[in-house]
């Protein structure tokens, strides 16, 4: 028996899913006896090359042909943005479809309701690409190190200002032309303003935060600096006094109060964090069980990111075979822990 997919977008990230659900569709038929199929893509441009080849799936600038397409089981959103994003997403939900999508922007602004729209609906909303392209992160959180009291959150979550930073430091270009080099390799959100101006990085910050603090996260509690004015020469200093610059997103939860902070920082070289080097990401969690933890790997680009996606589907699949809602919240639970500026 095939699980319909239908597909909202399909640039750098949706290209991506529709060559690896096709890969891994034959094991994961033979594991659940459900096959994943993407039926439907939705676009702007049905005409544009997309490298990758269409072969049964129907590509429509409508979007009722995935929500209004009942055999639809599973909607996969990788348009980015807020709006239609959100409308789509949430007409799934009330429609009975789960969903999966790698949309940090909307997942921090609007992830409560989009959850509580799932859980009234009694589906599925999934999100782990949201957050540190193929890096397991959100899964984690979520599920292993529900054990924990985690106290720290502290790492380099945006690939783009990573990639230019350390260009900017071993082939000594400037911002515009490692920038440039980012957008060519699907790297860069599609107003690179929110990489470079460090939004995108406090996003996944804010999903990550209400995870592992399990509380409500807003983006206007983190204190956001981007690397917009860091210039070849800053680089140049750093780099003599043995340090790097590098984009770190960091969140801590001190007896219930949270510091939260995006913002350049000099790292020694000989820290880890100085060795993550173009579109890798890396995070640190410290647990009050596990102790410190350090989640490295590809944070963007369309295969890296098509795992996460891909891998949130069969997780799904796995789910509709065992009849199964895995929707859990952020785990918020009680007040919302205070936000306070140490630094
Ligand atoms: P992208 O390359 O710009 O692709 C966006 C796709 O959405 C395109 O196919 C576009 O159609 C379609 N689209 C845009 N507006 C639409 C509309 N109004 N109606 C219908 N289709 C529309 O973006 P991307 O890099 O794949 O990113 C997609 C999502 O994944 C974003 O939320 C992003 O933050 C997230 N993400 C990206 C990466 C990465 O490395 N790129 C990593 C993690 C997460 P046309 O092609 O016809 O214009
Ligand atoms: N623009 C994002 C980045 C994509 O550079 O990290 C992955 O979320």
């Amino acid at each position: 028996m095939q699980i319909q997919i239908g597909l909202l977008g399909c640039g750098t990230v949706g290209a991506g899913v529709v060559s690896l659900v096709r890969r891994r569709a034959d094991r994961v038929a033979d594991m659940t006896g459900l096959r994943p199929v993407v039926k439907t893509i939705l676009v702007r441009d049905t005409q544009k090359d997309r490298g990758v080849s269409f072969i049964d799936e129907q590509l429509t600038t409508s979007p009722e042909d995935i929500l209004a397409d009942d055999d639809i089981q599973i909607v996969v959103e990788t348009i980015g943005g807020i709006e239609p994003a959100k409308t789509y997403i949430l007409e799934a939900l009330s429609r009975g479809k789960h969903v999966v999508t790698a949309n940090k922007d909307l997942i921090a602004l609007h992830g409560p309701e989009i959850l509580q729209t799932a859980a009234a609906n009694g589906v599925s909303v999934l999100f782990e690409a949201a957050v540190g392209g193929a890096i397991p992160l959100v899964g984690p959180l979520k599920e292993n190190l529900t054990a924990n009291e985690v106290t720290d959150l502290k790492g380099i979550i945006n690939g783009t200002t990573n990639f230019i930073l350390t260009q900017m430091t071993t082939r000594h270009i400037d911002f515009a032309e490692a920038l440039q080099m980012a957008q060519d390799l699907g790297y860069a959100e599609a107003d690179p303003s929110s990489d470079v101006d460090g939004l995108d990085a406090a996003r996944k910050l804010v999903i990550l935060a209400s995870i592992a603090f399990h509380t409500e996260v807003h983006l206007s509690d983190v204190r956001v600096e981007g690397i917009r004015h860091i210039t070849a020469t800053d680089v140049r200093y750093a780099d003599e006094a043995g340090y790097v610059i590098k984009l770190l997103a960091v969140g801590r939860d001190r007896d219930g109060e949270l510091t939260l902070a995006v913002r350049p920082t000099l790292i020694p070289k000989n820290h880890p964090l100085a060795h993550v080097s173009d579109a890798y990401n890396a995070l640190f969690v410290r647990g009050d069980a596990a102790g410190d933890l350090m989640f490295f790997g590809r944070g963007a680009g369309r295969m890296p990111t098509a795992s996460a996606v891909v891998g949130d589907i069969i997780a799904l699949v796995r789910n509709l075979k065992l009849g199964f809602v895995a929707s859990s919240p952020n785990g918020s639970a009680g007040e919302r822990k205070p936000v306070v500026e140490r630094e």
